[in-house]
C-alpha cells in the first residue's frame, strides 16, 4: 500500500529560499541555513561524504543499528514508524526489518522535503514490504509536524530522527522541535534519536574538512544553488571552505571565507552584496552532544530516556525515549 501527501510545493520552497537568502546575506555576520545544500548535486555530494574515511557518523550509527535493531524494535513495540528526514534508506531498512520481526509494525510514514527523492525511495519500500502501509509525506518537518497522519487511536508510534539531523539546529529551535515531536505523540509512544557525540576536536574538524575536499565542494554547492535558483553571480572558487570547532557551544561550524574583496548580485532579489577579503559566511552548524545534556533536553520536552546505545568506539549515540 503506498500513498504520498504533499504539504510543500515548489512555490513554497522558492519563497522560503528567497526569504532565507535575503535575510542571511544582509545580516551581520552573514549566514545561510544548511537545508539549501541539498539539490541533486548536493545530495550526491552528501552521499559521497558518508563514505569518506574521516566522516565516521554514518558508519557508527549503522553499526549501532546492525547490532541493536532487535532491541530497539522490542523496546519500541510500535505499530507505526514515522521517520523525519529519511535519507537514503539503508538505516531505515535495518529498523523496518527488526520491527517486522518484532511483529507489530503496520505503518511507515517517511517525511522529507525532497519530494522526488522521497517518492522514489518510499515506493521502493512499499514494494519490498508488501504488508506495510507506506504513507509518505513531503514536508518541512521543522514546520509541518501538525500535518502528519498520526493515528488518534491505535497502537504505539515511534518517531525516528536519525543521522544527527538534530545537530543542525541551535538550542532554541531544537527545544521547540523536540516539543513539537512530543506534541504529536501520546504517553508511551517513543522517540528514537541519532545524535553525534562530543569527542577529540581534531577528529571532529577532520570529519568536516576531509583531505579529498568533498565537504568543501558540498559547502560551496550552496552558492551554485543560489546562482541557479535566484540568478546570482557567485564565483564559488573565490570562497574557501572552513570547518571550526566551537568549544563553547560544542558545535562544528562550516563557513565559506571570501578570498578577495568581491561584489555579488542576486538578480531575482534585486540584491547587491559585498564581501570583504577574509569575510566569512556561516553555512552550517553541526552540534555534538553529551549524554547528560541530551537527557536534560529530552526531559524538558516531555520525554524520559529509556535506552542509550553507542557504537564500540563511543562516537555516536542512539537513544530511545518514552513520551511522558
Ligand atoms: C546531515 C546534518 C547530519 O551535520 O554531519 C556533513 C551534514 N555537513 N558534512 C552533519 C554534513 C558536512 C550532516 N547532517
Amino acid at each position: 500500500m503506498f500513498r504520498i501527501d504533499r504539504n510543500l510545493t515548489a512555490d513554497d520552497l522558492d519563497k522560503a529560499l528567497r526569504r532565507d537568502v535575503a535575510a542571511g546575506l544582509t545580516s551581520t555576520p552573514k549566514q545561510l541555513p544548511p537545508k539549501w545544500f541539498y539539490d541533486e548535486r548536493g545530495s550526491a555530494l552528501f552521499e559521497d561524504i558518508t563514505a569518506l574515511p574521516e566522516y565516521y557518523p554514518t558508519r557508527a550509527e549503522r553499526t549501532i543499528l546492525e547490532r541493536r535493531s532487535d532491541e530497539i524494535a522490542d523496546a519500541a513495540d510500535a505499530e507505526a514508524l514515522i521517520e523525519l528526514g529519511s535519507g537514503s534508506g539503508v538505516k531505515t531498512r535495518l529498523l523496518l526489518d527488526a520491527m517486522r520481526r518484532h511483529g507489530t509494525l503496520a505503518r511507515f510514514v517517511p517525511v522529507d522535503v525532497s519530494g522526488d527523492f522521497l517518492a522514489a525511495s518510499a515506493h521502493k519500500v512499499a514494494e519490498d514490504y508488501p504488508r506495510l502501509d507506506v504513507h509518505a509525506v513531503v514536508g518541512d518537518f521543522e514546520h509541518h509536524l501538525g500535518l502528519l497522519p498520526v493515528r488518534e487511536n491505535g497502537g504505539r508510534q515511534t518517531i525516528a530522527v536519525l543521522g544527527s539531523t538534530i545537530g543542525n539546529q541551535e538550542p532554541g529551535p531544537r527545544a521547540a522541535f523536540l516539543r513539537d515531536i512530543r506534541s504529536v505523540l501520546r504517553p508511551g509512544d517513543t522517540f528514537l534519536l541519532g545524535a553525534d557525540l562530543v569527542k577529540d576536536p581534531d577528529r571532529l574538524v577532520a570529519a568536516y574538512d576531509d583531505a579529498q575536499g568533498v565537504t568543501a565542494e558540498f559547502d560551496r554547492n550552496v552558492l551554485n544553488v543560489i546562482n541557479r535558483e535566484l540568478g546570482a553571480d557567485f564565483d564559488p572558487s573565490e570562497f574557501d571552505h572552513v570547518a571550526r570547532w566551537n568549544e563553547k557551544e560544542e558545535w562544528i561550524e562550516m563557513r565559506l571565507r571570501s578570498r578577495v574583496d568581491q561584489h555579488v548580485r542576486i538578480a531575482d532579489l534585486d540584491l547587491e552584496v559585498d564581501f570583504s577579503a577574509g569575510e566569512e559566511l556561516r553555512t552550517e552548524i553541526s552540534a555534538k552532544f553529551r549524554k547528560e545534556g541530551l537527557i536534560r533536553e529530552l526531559d524538558g520536552a516531555g520525554f524520559a530516556l529509556t535506552h542509550w546505545w553507542t557504537d564500540p568506539d563511543g562516537d555516536f549515540s542512539l537513544s530511545l525515549s518514552a513520551a511522558r
